[in-house]
């Protein structure tokens, strides 16, 4: 069964404690938090006290998607805020088997995540000791963005081999995710939704989120 994690980018800010509730009600699995820095991705959103203040609400496992430059000054704070899945991006990373054994060091999962345009041979020499890794549907920096559908064979590529080796590693994917797009990304392999404006747009969360797992 497909696990959803709402991305909390799209969520109403003057109350994320009650976006936070309503999304609990519908069984998400994960809730998924997209901290940019302005620097690896044109935009700026929220750092370590948010993630605090968001687990201080919530006992789901807070998925954190790192788009910043730098993560491993910041991957500790992230772990004393609640973090369960720490994601960096790996472009940002100049030496990625250390930073990945950096954040399994805190005894957490250590996810990497790959732009579009960065193939998944990329992360082939890392992957065993990879938790989760997440293909992008969109470029990283913004919700709201369409579905890239390209991507689509790098996710049966990295399905194949991932079973093929008998890895245990999961495979999230992030950006434009909707009840339509979901059934390609399904079919193609995927463990792990997240979908930030298809939910926190949406009439009914729950509506919602069901569609997304039935897709
Ligand atoms: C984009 C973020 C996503 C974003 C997805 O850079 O990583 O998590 O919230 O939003 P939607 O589902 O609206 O494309
Ligand atoms: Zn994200």
């Amino acid at each position: 069964m497909v696990r959803i994690a709402p991305s909390l980018l799209s969520a109403d800010f003057r109350n994320i404690q009650r976006e936070i509730k309503l999304v609990e009600k519908c069984k998400v699995d994960l809730l998924h938090l997209d901290v940019m820095d302005g620097h690896f991705v044109p935009n700026i959103t929220f750092g370590p006290l948010m993630v605090d203040a968001v687990n201080r609400c919530t006992k789901l496992p807070l998925d954190v998607h790192l788009m910043i430059e730098n993560p491993d000054s910041y991957a500790e704070q992230f772990v004393t805020a609640g973090a369960d899945y720490l994601t960096v991006s790996f472009e940002a990373c100049k030496h990625l088997h250390r930073t990945i054994n950096l954040i399994r060091s805190f005894k957490i999962k250590a996810g990497c995540a790959l732009n579009p345009a960065t193939p998944f041979s990329a992360v082939k020499p890392v992957l065993e000791d990879l938790d989760l890794l997440l293909l992008m549907t969109v470029n990283p920096g913004f919700g709201g963005q369409k579905f890239i559908s390209s991507v689509l064979t790098k996710i049966e590529e990295a399905k194949e081999f991932i079973d093929r080796q008998g890895l245990k590693t999961e495979i999230q994917v992030d950006g434009g995710i909707n009840p339509h797009t979901a059934k390609s990304v399904k079919k193609a392999g995927v463990d792990i939704l997240v979908a930030g404006a298809a939910v926190f747009k949406s009439r009914s969360y729950c509506a919602t989120i069901n569609a997304l797992r039935r897709a």
